[in-house]
């Protein structure tokens, strides 16, 4: 998505294309203020980290050590000056709006046995649910009706899922609601992809979690690190906009593993990327394990954005409910754009049990434009209400 290489502080970034797309004020002066104040707080106290942050902004191929020496720093005002980076290089290319994607969980159930996820079919005291056609289209016509325009469905990697099926539900909301439609419901083969692609579907997510394949193969048993890169392949052929991520904390990571997962955002070239804390899931293997760390989160959210320039980053319902806390608007400020409210009907939200204490279980679905636009005005940022396409 990126078509540039040029300096950050020297030159316009693909400055023409920034107006050109209607972002910002469009005024080439205020953007590199904008610019020049985040990196002039970096330079005023540390010339050298000023230079590893734009030696990762300019690379066609970021290096590894420049990447881990960011991903290793700890100092709060090191933090921020990365974070107000990764800020000036999000208002430059996507703006100031926070966009939001209505998500409808239309199954919880799963064929897989991801170490991490509570989803994992070995978790036999989950009540699964499937949502009906008409319990998915009503959600999407509240999703449509709160003034949002874009939809995501995700669903465990069902071996059921009748792809006729979906490909209906896809077409109804496309001609009925005119909803940007994102698909999230794991590996399928390429005829599946094509036929919901052909229905209609703009988006698709799937997170590479780790892009190391021996982490990959030990999180994910049964499953292949090569399928995946063939299904974020045969995405993007299709014509897709794609979207991947990681987990940051995962047993066995280590920051050499997610500097990789940065160098992998950058050479897939992705339209979305997610990056999400790992938070350990009582009815799993990796019950005992510690939580991801937040600021190493950030950090990755930061560096996506910084690699990236213009992928849709959401502040993810992970990073909201870690720990108890709503960390998104840390999120947001860090390089984020994206906010996903919950629309799953009531009653099923709290089986979409993925890791416990997930944020707005209990919330009315109504109240939620109100609650994203409070916070995200309380950071002086408003609420997008367009679609949201790919850059
Ligand atoms: N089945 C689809 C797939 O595999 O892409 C989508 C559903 S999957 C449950 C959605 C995301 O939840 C995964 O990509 C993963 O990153 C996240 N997830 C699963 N378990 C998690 C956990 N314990 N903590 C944080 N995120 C988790
Ligand atoms: Fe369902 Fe991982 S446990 S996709």
């Amino acid at each position: 998505m990126n078509n540039g290489d040029e300096l950050l502080v020297h030159h316009r970034p693909v400055g023409g294309s920034v107006k050109a797309e209607g972002l910002g004020d469009g005024c080439p002066m205020r953007e590199r203020n904008h610019r020049q104040a985040a990196l002039d707080a970096a330079t005023r106290s540390n010339p050298q980290f000023e230079t590893v942050l734009e030696r990762i902004y300019v690379a066609p191929m970021p290096a590894l050590a420049d990447i881990e020496a960011v991903l290793r720093i700890e100092d709060p005002e090191e933090m921020q000056w990365l974070f107000d980076f990764a800020a000036a290089v999000r208002r430059q290319f996507v703006g100031d709006g926070v966009l939001l994607r209505g998500i409808i969980e239309f199954s919880n159930v799963c064929r897989n046995t991801c170490l991490y996820c509570g989803l994992n079919r070995d978790n036999c005291r989950l009540q699964r649910y499937r949502l009906t056609r008409e319990q998915i289209l009503a959600s999407a016509e509240t999703i449509r009706a709160a003034g949002i325009k874009s939809v995501v469905l995700q669903s465990g990697e069902e071996d059921d899922l009748d792809a006729d099926w979906f490909r209906g539900i896809i077409e109804q909301i496309k001609s009925s609601l005119d909803l940007a439609v994102t698909l999230c419901v794991g590996e399928r083969s390429r005829a599946e992809y094509q036929l919901w692609r052909m229905a209609g579907a703009d988006r698709y997510l799937l997170k590479i979690e780790t892009s190391d394949p021996d982490l990959y193969a030990q999180l994910h048993p049964g499953m292949s690190f090569a399928n995946r890169r063939r299904c974020l392949r045969d995405l993007a052929e299709l014509g897709y906009q794609t979207g991947s991520g990681d987990l940051v904390g995962l047993r066995g990571q280590t920051v050499t593993h997610l500097a990789r997962d940065v160098q992998f955002f950058k050479e897939g070239n992705f339209d979305m990327i997610s990056v999400g804390p790992f938070i350990p899931h009582p009815e799993t293997p990796l019950a005992q394990e510690s939580a991801g760390d937040l600021w190493m989160t950030l950090k990755m959210t930061a560096l996506a954005r910084i690699v990236s320039r213009n992928a849709h980053i959401p502040a993810t319902t992970a990073i909201g409910s870690l720990h108890g806390r709503d960390e998104r608007p840390r999120a947001l400020a860090a390089g984020a754009n994206v906010l996903m409210p919950n629309f799953t009907p009531a009653p099923y939200r709290r089986h979409y049990e993925i890791y416990p204490n997930k944020r707005c279980i209990s919330e009315d679905t109504a109240a939620c434009p109100a609650c994203m636009e409070q916070m995200v005005a309380a950071i002086g940022r408003w609420v997008d209400y367009s679609r949201g396409d790919s850059y």
